[in-house]
């Protein structure tokens, strides 16, 4: 969903999905944070140096604050643009900041500049993940894509 959003975005013409796709992911990444601080993590293997270990908890660190920060500056964002906010048919979204196009402005230029920093970690996410699934096929991949730590 965080994916698609990235693109969504950039198409005037699918704002109506993406508010209500980015509400969604506002609610299920508090789910989600609740379900990670609750839970057991898999631990990373032993082998792994330091800094990567350190590189990599930065790094889900920026995805999550991003997970959360895009979707309450983009609501922000159109706040300042003006009510009403439609979300979907009758569902409205209600206002959280002042009508102020001064406001709209700074907020819009802010969005971007998130999903840029979102796109460039994703990238850096990504190229780690695969790096553990070809190269050192260590059991990090597969311990996110099927739940365990066996097999990649
Ligand atoms: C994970 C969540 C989100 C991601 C990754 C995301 C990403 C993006 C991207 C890449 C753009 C294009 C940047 C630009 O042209 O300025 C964009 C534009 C926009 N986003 Fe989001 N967004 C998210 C959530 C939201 C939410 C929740 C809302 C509102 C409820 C929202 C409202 C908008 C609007 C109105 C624009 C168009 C801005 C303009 O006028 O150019 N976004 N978003
Ligand atoms: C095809 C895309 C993706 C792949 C292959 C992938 C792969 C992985 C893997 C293998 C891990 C486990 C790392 C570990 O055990 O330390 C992980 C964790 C994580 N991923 Fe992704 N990921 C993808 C997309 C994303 C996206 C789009 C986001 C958010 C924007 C994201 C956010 C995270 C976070 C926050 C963690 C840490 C989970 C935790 O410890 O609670 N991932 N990912």
């Amino acid at each position: 969903m965080i994916l698609s959003m990235l693109v969504i975005g950039l198409n005037e013409n699918l704002l109506w999905l993406h508010e209500p796709l980015g509400i969604s992911i506002l609610v299920l990444a508090f789910i989600r944070l609740y379900v990670r601080l609750n839970s057991d993590v898999p631990a990373l293997p032993q082998d792994i140096p330091v800094v990567q270990r350190r590189a990599a908890r930065a790094s889900h660190f920026v995805l999550y604050a991003m997970m959360i920060a895009m979707p309450l500056v983009g609501w922000s964002m159109i706040s300042a643009e003006g009510p009403p906010i439609i979300l979907m048919g009758w569902l409205h979204l209600p206002s959280i900041m002042p009508h102020d196009v001064h406001l709209f402005r700074v907020l819009r230029m802010v969005h971007m500049i998130l999903a840029i920093l979102l796109a460039g970690t994703f990238a850096m996410h990504f190229l780690a993940a695969m790096y553990h699934a070809l190269v050192r096929k260590d059991g990090v991949f597969s311990s996110m894509a099927s739940g365990g730590r066996s097999t990649d």
